[in-house]
């Protein structure tokens, strides 16, 4: 087996009196398109703001590419090569979605908008290429004809879309999504699906993603975590987790 490019070794967080996340452990091996799945409250944001350094656990660690990221900034980790969308969509209104994949490249460098504006070249063939990039993964997205929209103005499946390839400006090697499916309509998810596999395929990319479509979940992910509680109830394939009692008690219900 390769070795595991991201591992939460029993991952801990309280606030106050709640346990939000209880000793959670897995692993994601690279090139994996992996499923965080549970109830509302389950504590699956609450593992991304752990990785991604907005929280530091209470206990326990969590390892990239074999190094504890214990205590480090989220623009540290960011430089390190993992980027997250939001459960919410955190754009910027009232620029071009060109803009808004050019501004998180630079984000990568800096850990405030202020810092990435003072950060933007004055040379003009650097923005230039810069901006060339941002378009390609505008493509990538299906969103090429959006280019000059102001991003507020787009349908809210795009403006999801347009949170990923931002995201994948800072040129991840690892790629957290927080619902992205969320509020989209039954084909937009199915095209989303198709996306996600190429962005892994094409940009060699881990995928780690939270979402409570579980028709995209179970078409998508190889390898699911299920949390209820703060705590890891199940761990397999989708066909395990489907089946899986426990699973069908605390979330999935008798449908699936
Ligand atoms: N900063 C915080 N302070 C206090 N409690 C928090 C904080 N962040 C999260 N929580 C609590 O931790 C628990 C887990 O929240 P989290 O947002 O991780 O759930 P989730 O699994 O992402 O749920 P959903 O599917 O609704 O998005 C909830 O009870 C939440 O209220
Ligand atoms: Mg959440």
């Amino acid at each position: 087996m390769t070795e595991p490019i991201l591992k939460l070794e029993q991952a801990t967080i309280r606030f106050g009196g709640l346990v939000a996340v209880n000793e959670v452990s897995f692993s994601v091996a690279k090139g994996r398109l992996f499923g965080l799945i549970g109830p509302n409250g389950a504590g699956k944001t609450t593992c991304f703001n752990l990785i991604t350094g907005v929280y530091a656990p209470t206990s326990g660690q969590i390892l990239f590419q074999g190094r504890s990221l214990g205590g480090t900034k989220p623009h540290r980790i960011a430089h390190a090569g993992i980027a997250r969308t939001f459960q919410n969509i955190r754009l910027f209104g009232a620029l071009s979605a060109v803009e808004n994949v050019m501004l998180g490249a630079f984000l990568r460098h800096r850990s405030s908008l202020a810092g990435a504006l003072a950060f933007m070249p004055s040379n003009i063939k650097e923005s230039a290429e810069l901006r060339e990039r941002s378009l390609h993964l505008l493509e990538v997205l299906g969103l090429a004809d959006f280019a000059n929209h102001r991003s507020r103005d787009l349908p809210y499946g795009k403006q999801r879309r347009l949170e990923i390839a931002r995201a994948m400006a800072t040129q991840p090697t690892m790629l957290l999504l927080d619902e992205p499916a969320a509020g989209m309509n039954p084909q937009e998810s199915v095209d989303l699906q198709d996306t996600v596999r190429r962005i892994r395929d094409e940009f060699d990319m881990t995928v780690l993603l939270i979402e409570h479509d579980m028709k995209f979940v179970m078409n998508l992910c190889e390898e699911i975590v299920v949390l209820d509680h703060g705590e890891v109830i199940a761990h397999g394939g989708p066909s395990d987790i489907r089946s899986n009692p426990k699973v069908i008690e605390a979330y999935l219900g008798e449908a699936v």
